[in-house]
C-alpha cells in the first residue's frame, strides 16, 4: 500500500539525472550526441534541461529558437531518458536588461545593479513578468504533449530581494493591506521609539543600510514581503504551465535552510518539494555532525509536504568548487550521502552538474562528465554506481517517514530572534537546533522538521528551541498538545515576543508560561569560555545524575507549578532551578533553562525517549558516527542503516533484522558496516 504516487506517474522508478546545458554545447554536435551514450552508462533517466537557456531560446526580444531544445528533447525521449525543463527567469539574456533596465534589481543601499550574473531580477517589474510569461507559455505550449516531459523546473533557487520604487510601492500596499491603518502599523511596529512615528504610507520604505535598520516589527514585515512577492513571481511564473500542463508536477529548488525565504509559505504552491544539497563533506566539523546536519535539511524538506517524498535536485558528484576548500568526497561517500536523501524521503537523486563546462565559474564545479570526456573517471562510475543501486529500490519509492517526534525551526522566529539586540549578539538559532537534532540522528530516530503552524496532534515529542516569538495561537495549540498527553521541551529564551516582534507583557515565557510551570525573570548571558554548572537534582523524574557545563545563556527562573530536575552551581544564582519538568493535563512539558554541552542533551533525550518509550528504528542504538533512518509504505519498513564514518562499525540489528532489499539475504544479529557504508532492509511494519 504506497502512500504516495511516483513525482510523476510517467516514471515509477527513482528519479537519476543531473543539470544538462546542452546550450552551452550547441557548437559541438558530437559532445551533445556522446551525452547520450554517457547518460545510459550513468544510469541516469532523467536531465534538468534549459536553466540558463533563455539567451539561446530568445536571442533577440520576440524571436525564439526552439530548434535546438525539439532535437534535444527528442533525442533524450529516444533515449528513455525524461526532461526536467526548467523556465529561464533566473538568469535572462543581455538585450532584455539593456532595453528595460527596471528588470535590475536594486540593492539594499538603493544602487540599481548592472547586468550580469544571474538570481538578481526585480519581482515586482511589470516587463520582466511579461518577458516571463511569454517564454513560459511558449515552452509549455511547444512541450506540452512531449512524451520526455516530465517536471517543471521553475526557475532557480529563488532569493534575494529588490529595493526599487516598483517594490517600495507594492511593500506599502501590502503593508495597507495587512494593517488597515496607519495607527495600526504604528502600533505593531513601536515607532514611537525615537520618534519614528509614521504619518504617511508614502514615508514607508524598506530597511536601509543608511535609512531605517532598528525598528525590528519593519524588519520583520520587510521580510514576509519579501516572501510574498517571491511566491507571488513564482505564482506567475506558473500559471501557463498550471493551464496548459495540468498533469505536470511543479517545482523550485529550495536552498536548505536559505535564511532569505520563508520556505513553508511556498509548500502549497509546489507541486513536489525540491532542494539543492551541497554539505562540506571531509571538512572542518566530524561527517558525524555533517551528516546529521545534511539529514536535518532532508527532514525539512519532507516536512514541508507534511511527509511527501521530495527531489534533491542538486548535489555534487564530487567537489563543490565554490567551498573555500573544494574537497573531493571519499571514496564511498557519494553513494552514502545519495542513499541519506532516500533514507530521509527523497524520491530523486541528481547533481550540479551533467558536464563540466569550458568556461565560466562553475568550470571547475563537480560534474558527472569530466572534462576529459569518457567515462573512464572514478566520480562517473560512482555516479553510475548510485544509479545501478536506485534501480534496485522501486518498493522504495512513494513511501514516507512517519516520525514521532517534531522539532520546530520557525523562518520567522528566527528573523526576529536574530534581529535582536541582546542577550548575546550571536544567537545561534540554527546551531541549537541541530544541537537538538542530533540526539535522535545518532539513536537512530527519525524526526519531522517542522513551523510553528504545524499541526502538532500527530507527534508524541515537540522540541522548540528558542522559541523566540509565539505568534496567536501557537502557545494554545503547544498547551493543548501537552493536555493531551504530548511532551514538550522549551529551552531558555523562548515565548519573548508577539508576531510584531514586541515583549510580552506580563512574565516570560509570555503565552508559555502556565504549560511550562515557571517564570523567566532575568537571563544572564556569558562571555565565550565562560561555564557554570547544572547539578542534577537527587532523585530527578528522568534518573539523570551528575554535573553539566552551561555555556552562553542562563535563564534566572521561578517555579511555577514545575518541579525542579536541576540546579545551578555557581554564581548568585547558585540553587536556582535550570532544568524543570511541568505536569500539565495528561503530558509534560519540560524546561531547559540554559545552553548545556552537547553532553547533556544526549543524556537528556536519551532518557526522555525511553521514559515516553519513542521508538528507534533498531532496538540498539547504533554506534556513534552510524544512523537508522526508517520510510515505510505502511506495510513494510525500508531500514536504511549509514555509516559516516572512515571505519568498518558493527552494528547490532537486535529484534528479527530483515531482509537486505537488494540481494534477497536475510540480515540478522551484528553485521559489518563497510568504512561509508550502508545496508537497506526490509522488514514488516514495526
Ligand atoms: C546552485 C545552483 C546551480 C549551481 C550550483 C553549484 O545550487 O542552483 O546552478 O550554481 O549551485 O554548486
Ligand atoms: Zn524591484
Amino acid at each position: 500500500m504506497k502512500k504516495y504516487q511516483p513525482i510523476n506517474p510517467k516514471l515509477t522508478r527513482f528519479i537519476h539525472g543531473a543539470d544538462y546545458n546542452p546550450d552551452q554545447w550547441l557548437d559541438y554536435p558530437e559532445i551533445l550526441a556522446e551525452d547520450l551514450r554517457l547518460m545510459n552508462l550513468a544510469n541516469c533517466n532523467a536531465v534538468s534541461v534549459g536553466i540558463f537557456a533563455w539567451a539561446a531560446l530568445e536571442p533577440e526580444e520576440g524571436r525564439f529558437e526552439f530548434a535546438w531544445l525539439d532535437r534535444i528533447m527528442d533525442q533524450l525521449a529516444e533515449n528513455g531518458i525524461y526532461a526536467i525543463l526548467a523556465t529561464p527567469s533566473a538568469a535572462r539574456p543581455a538585450w532584455l536588461s539593456q532595453k528595460y533596465p527596471e528588470v535590475l534589481r536594486v540593492e539594499a543601499d538603493r544602487r540599481r545593479i548592472l547586468h550580469g550574473n544571474r538570481h538578481n531580477h526585480c519581482y515586482t517589474s511589470p516587463v520582466y513578468r511579461e518577458k516571463v510569461l511569454t517564454i513560459n507559455t511558449k515552452l509549455a505550449e511547444r512541450y506540452k504533449d512531449h512524451p520526455a516531459l516530465l517536471v517543471w523546473h521553475v526557475s532557480n533557487e529563488y532569493g534575494g530581494e529588490c529595493h526599487c520604487e516598483l517594490c517600495q510601492e507594492k511593500f506599502r500596499e501590502w503593508l495597507r493591506h495587512k494593517y488597515q491603518t496607519l495607527k495600526a502599523l504604528n502600533d505593531a511596529w513601536w515607532t514611537a521609539f525615537w520618534s519614528h512615528t509614521y504619518t504617511d504610507w508614502s514615508q514607508i520604505e524598506s530597511p536601509a543600510p543608511h535609512g531605517e535598520g532598528s525598528n525590528h516589527g519593519l524588519a520583520l514585515d520587510w521580510k514576509r514581503f519579501v516572501t510574498h512577492q517571491t511566491l507571488d513571481f513564482f505564482r506567475h511564473e506558473c500559471k501557463p504551465l498550471k493551464a496548459i500542463t495540468p498533469d505536470v508536477p511543479v517545482t523550485t529548488n529550495f536552498m536548505g535552510t536559505y535564511p532569505g525565504l520563508d520556505y513553508w509559505k511556498f509548500a502549497d504552491a509546489l507541486d513536489v518539494v525540491s532542494w539543492d544539497s551541497y554539505p562540506r563533506w571531509h571538512g572542518r566539523k566530524p561527517d558525524t555532525r555533517t551528516a546529521a546536519e545534511t539529514a536535518f535539511v532532508h527532514d525539512l524538506n519532507r516536512s514541508l509536504k507534511r511527509g511527501k517524498p521530495f527531489m534533491l535536485m542538486e548535489s555534487t558528484p564530487s567537489m563543490t568548487n565554490w567551498q573555500e576548500v573544494a574537497k573531493l568526497k571519499r571514496p564511498g561517500m557519494h553513494l552514502l550521502s545519495s542513499l541519506q536523501a532516500v533514507a530521509h524521503g527523497a524520491d530523486t537523486v541528481q547533481y550540479f552538474q551533467w558536464r563540466k563546462g569550458r568556461g565560466g565559474s562553475e568550470k571547475f564545479h563537480g560534474a558527472v562528465v569530466d572534462h576529459v570526456g569518457h567515462e573512464r573517471t572514478r566520480v562517473f562510475q560512482d555516479v553510475a554506481a548510485v544509479g545501478a543501486v536506485l534501480k534496485g529500490l522501486d518498493p522504495v519509492v512513494g513511501t514516507t517517514v512517519e516520525p514521532e517526534v517534531a522539532l520546530i525551526f520557525d523562518w520567522e522566529n528566527r528573523w526576529a530572534l536574530e534581529d535582536a539586540q541582546g542577550p548575546r549578539q550571536e544567537k545561534k538559532y540554527e546551531e541549537t537546533c541541530h544541537r537538538h537534532y542530533y540526539p535522535f540522528w545518532s539513536q537512530g530516530i527519525p524526526v519531522d522538521v517542522i513551523n510553528a503552524d504545524c499541526d502538532f496532534s500527530r507527534y508524541r515529542l515537540l522540541i522548540a528551541p528558542m522559541l523566540y516569538m509565539v505568534r496567536p495561537g501557537v502557545a494554545e495549540r503547544i498547551s493543548r498538545f501537552v493536555a493531551d498527553g504530548g511532551t514538550f521541551v522549551a529551552t531558555y529564551w523562548s515565548g519573548i515576543v508577539d508576531e510584531h516582534d514586541r515583549c510580552f507583557l506580563g512574565g516570560f515565557p509570555g503565552p508559555l508560561r502556565k504549560v511550562l510551570g515557571i517564570w523567566a525573570e532575568e537571563i544572564d548571558a556569558l562571555y565565550d569560555g565562560e561555564v557554570n554548572y547544572v547539578v542534577m537534582t537527587a532523585e530527578n523524574s528522568l534518573g539523570l545524575t551528575g554535573v553539566y557545563q552551561a555555556r552562553e545563556l542562563c535563564d534566572l527562573i521561578h517555579l511555577e507549578g514545575a518541579e525542579t530536575l536541576g540546579v545551578y552551581k555557581e554564581d548568585f544564582y547558585a540553587g536556582r532551578p535550570a532544568v524543570t519538568v511541568n505536569r500539565f493535563g495528561k503530558g509534560e512539558a519540560y524546561y531547559l533553562a540554559s545552553r548545556n554541552e552537547d553532553q547533556f542533551l544526549e543524556d537528556f533525550y536519551a532518557r526522555l525517549i525511553d521514559k515516553i518509550k519513542i521508538k528507534r528504528v533498531l532496538p540498539v542504538k547504533p554506534p556513534t558516527g552510524v544512523t537508522a533512518q526508517v520510510r515505510t509504505d505502511g506495510v513494510r519498513d525500508f531500514v536504511f542503516i549509514l555509516n559516516f564514518t572512515a571505519e568498518q562499525q558493527a552494528v547490532d540489528l537486535g529484534g528479527e533484522g530483515g531482509k537486505n532489499l537488494l540481494t534477497g539475504e536475510v540480515a540478522q544479529g551484528q553485521i559489518q558496516l563497510d568504512p561509508y557504508g550502508w545496508i537497506i532492509l526490509e522488514r514488516k511494519k514495526a
